[in-house]
């Protein structure tokens, strides 16, 4: 390709067209469903762009990512924002453009939504986050909704916040939202998280509040291991998951938040091999692309699939060779595989880290630095 130099995410639009295609088959004949798309998964502005054209709303966690998706053309009421640390000028810039939804954290962030929102003459439609107190068989950095983790208001104090937010000036309580945690592939996870919402709503009604939303969030999780054989996440299984075991009241709305199976696998990190260092104990094969490009291996232990491009075209039937495939950051974290099998790699190699397009790029960093990566789109 002319002009190409790595390291670089390549992201394939037909692929996310097929997914969110996928999607939209298991979910739009119910307009009770509404999928927004977690944008902290990735906030390319062609990629949101694509994905706001399908009619998909949006799930945003800053300001920032509020502006980007009215920017990208996400209509203003299907616009979300979550997070535990709301500033004062980002629930402002919220408000000025009539997102359709706050999904709040804590007592004290609804407090601070309903005296800005007050004095600017206008209402926030809230929905209480709920900490479900769920445990998702995931890694522990990406749970989200048991009691220690900080995210969501306990559910013992539902009732007592609901109440308050009908006595506070400036707020509509539409609904209810949670989020158990990302990487789910087990469906066991979200009936756990459906049974828990079935109670909170019986308590909710018998109390005399009626949530008009349910937000279950995303999490749904993607295969890292077999990419090529997997590359459209089970949406079946999920959505079917929700329409089995949660218990939607009339007219109530079903929102979806999902990142990472929406774009993970139509993104891949291109990096040129610039050594093959070989030690007493180790082979180290040395990229361009390192903790700075894909964060996730260094933060996670996240294991991505590693392919040598250009020893693929060579065609040679040499055996596999066991390496450690690092990065060129200045940190010892920064190593995208162990004890790797990898086919004879020599300097100059191409090579693809697969299902890279959720939680890599946006986590980027110029750290030692370093421009931010190239983008291509095929
Ligand atoms: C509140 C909320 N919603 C949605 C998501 C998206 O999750 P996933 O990318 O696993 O679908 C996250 C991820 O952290 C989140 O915190």
């Amino acid at each position: 390709m002319k002009g190409f130099s790595t390291p670089a995410y390549v992201y394939d639009t037909q692929l996310l067209n097929d997914t969110l295609e996928s999607i939209k088959a298991e979910t739009c004949n119910d307009p009770a469903f509404c999928v927004h798309y977690a944008i902290k998964a990735n906030d390319q502005h062609d990629i949101l762009t694509m994905i706001a054209k399908q009619g998909f709303g949006a799930d945003c966690v800053s300001g920032g990512e509020v502006r980007a998706s009215i920017e990208a053309g996400f209509p203003a009421e299907l616009i979300t924002f979550a997070g535990v640390g709301k500033a004062d000028w980002e629930i402002v810039l919220a408000l000025e453009n009539g997102i359709g939804m706050f999904n709040v954290e804590s007592r004290e962030e609804m407090e601070v939504i309903s005296e800005i929102a007050t004095a600017m003459n206008k209402v926030a439609h809230i929905s209480l986050r709920i900490n479900p107190d769920v445990h998702a068989n995931t890694h522990a950095h990406i749970t989200t909704g048991r009691a220690e983790n900080k995210f969501g208001i306990a559910s013992e104090d539902m009732l007592e916040v609901v109440r308050l937010s009908n006595d506070l000036p400036g707020l509509s309580f539409e609904g209810l939202h949670f989020h158990i945690g990302s990487q789910l592939l087990d469906m066991s996870d979200f009936e756990a998280l459906c049974l828990r919402i079935n109670q909170l709503q019986d308590k909710l009604e018998s109390a005399g509040f009626h949530a008009k939303n349910i937000n279950v969030g995303g999490g749904l999780g993607v295969d890292y291991e077999h990419p090529q054989e997997h590359p459209i996440a089970n949406f079946k299984a999920y959505f079917s998951t929700f329409r089995q075991h949660l218990q939607l009241l009339q007219g109530q709305r079903l929102h979806f938040e999902l990142g990472r199976s929406i774009v993970a696998q139509a993104g891949i990190l291109l990096s040129k091999v610039l050594y093959v260092k070989h030690t007493a104990t180790k082979n180290f094969v040395i990229l361009d692309a390192g903790m700075t490009e894909l964060l996730r291996p260094a933060l996670y232990g996240a294991l991505h699939k590693i392919e040598n491009l250009s020893a693929e075209e060579r065609h040679t039937d040499e055996s596999p060779e066991c390496v450690d495939v690092v990065g060129p950051i200045c940190e010892s974290s920064d190593v995208f595989a162990r004890d790797y099998l990898l086919p004879h790699t020599q300097r100059g190699d191409l090579v693809a880290i697969r299902t890279a397009g959720a939680y890599g790029q946006t986590m980027a960093s110029t750290y030692n630095h370093r421009p931010l990566p190239k983008v291509y789109f095929i």
